[in-house]
């Protein structure tokens, strides 16, 4: 499957810290949020994370700026997805896309008791 955009998200006041930047653990949630909606493309099925590698944050993300988040599977398991995730920050003022963090992350498809199943099998979830 090929890079694609999962996630695109206007920063608020609430995702701030006292100096006026983003909080991690916000851009953390939104790495997980992004490696969700990539997984969700290799089987309708329940996904959980299973983890998340090191997290480097490069530069900040500013209040104001749009965060991007672009994933990309790289490992495809029997019942787990390893999914890349880039992280960029496109500047409030600018317009400049500034890279911030990537990260790896494996969600694995279970089903309704939590039980891992292998997400080539046929959707698990419905209405
Ligand atoms: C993730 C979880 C379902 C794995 O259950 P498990 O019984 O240990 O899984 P299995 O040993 O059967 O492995 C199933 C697949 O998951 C992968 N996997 C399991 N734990 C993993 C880990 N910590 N890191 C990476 N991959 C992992 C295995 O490699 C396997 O992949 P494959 O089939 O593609 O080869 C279970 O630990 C769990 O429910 N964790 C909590 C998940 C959660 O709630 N996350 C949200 C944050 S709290």
């Amino acid at each position: 499957m090929p890079r694609s955009l999962a996630l695109r998200i206007a920063t608020l006041p609430r995702d701030t810290n006292h100096y006026g930047t983003i909080f991690g653990g916000i851009i953390l949630a939104y790495i997980d949020q992004a490696g969700f909606v990539q997984a969700r493309k290799h089987g309708a099925h329940r996904w959980v994370t299973a983890s998340l590698d090191r997290v480097d944050f490069k530069a900040p993300v500013h209040l104001g700026d749009i965060i991007n988040l672009y994933t990309t599977t790289i490992r495809e398991g029997t019942k787990s997805v390893t999914i890349a995730v880039e992280v960029e920050a496109e500047r409030f003022t600018t317009g400049n896309c500034v890279p911030v963090t990537s990260a790896q992350i494996v969600l694995v498809s279970v089903n309704e008791t939590g039980t891992p199943i292998p997400f080539r099998s046929p959707p698990t979830v419905r209405e």
